[in-house]
């Protein structure tokens, strides 16, 4: 983390979530604005949520790459994995799944671990990347809290108590482990209570 090239290849991995976000907020428009769960008459607030996601991920990934180049390096110097978009695509059937893994388990994760990357980042010094963190990780509670607005909105529909549909769904489309610690204050905020996530812990 100390050495430029540690920091530039973390930033480049935080980029290659925020390009994948891109993709993925632009995916729920697309494939879920006319999913039957959501009605005619709320449709434009959908679209509406997803295009200002949209809007801040393609932020979040062009300060990253400026901070990346200022740091002698560009998106691509580094390898990536797949992970992100093996989700996406394993969600792409039904949009509870996407909702339930997408934001409520892979955002929340970020929300988790952005803390710990800042505090570092503090550490060596390297506040340019600190400041893009910091408001990325504001951000990115708002995008937990869009996502808990719209599953809430769905397990309404299809009635279904949110966190059960929640443990359902990530027992059947979520192949990793969802780990402690969590940043509950932060997932607190953006409305994702402890009963939807703490109960999974010992999952797999
Ligand atoms: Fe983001
Ligand atoms: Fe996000």
């Amino acid at each position: 983390m100390g050495s430029k090239a540690g920091r530039a290849a973390l930033l480049h991995a935080i980029a290659h979530i925020e390009l994948n976000a891109i993709d993925l907020a632009a995916d729920m428009i697309a494939r879920f604005s006319f999913a039957p769960e959501i009605a005619e008459n709320d449709r434009a607030d959908f679209i509406n949520n997803w295009s200002s996601v949209c809007d801040d991920e393609a932020r979040h990934f062009l300060m990253l790459e400026e901070r990346l180049q200022e740091l002698g390096h560009s998106y691509g110097d580094f390898p990536a994995h797949n992970g992100l978009w093996e989700a996406a695509k394993s969600t792409a059937h039904d949009i509870t799944a996407r909702l339930a893994i997408a934001p409520l388990v892979l955002e929340a994760r970020g929300l988790d671990v952005t803390p710990l990357m800042i505090k570092k980042l503090t550490q060596v010094g390297d506040m340019d990347s600190v400041k893009i963190l910091e408001v990325i990780y504001e951000e990115e509670i708002g995008h937990v809290s869009i996502g808990a607005k719209w599953f809430h909105y769905v397990a309404r529909i299809v009635e279904q108590t949110p966190k059960d549909l929640f443990h359902e769904q990530v027992e059947k489309h979520f192949k990793g482990r969802i780990k402690p610690p969590f940043n509950v204050q932060a997932r607190t905020l953006a409305g994702l209570s402890e009963n939807f996530y703490q109960p999974l812990v010992n999952l797999r």
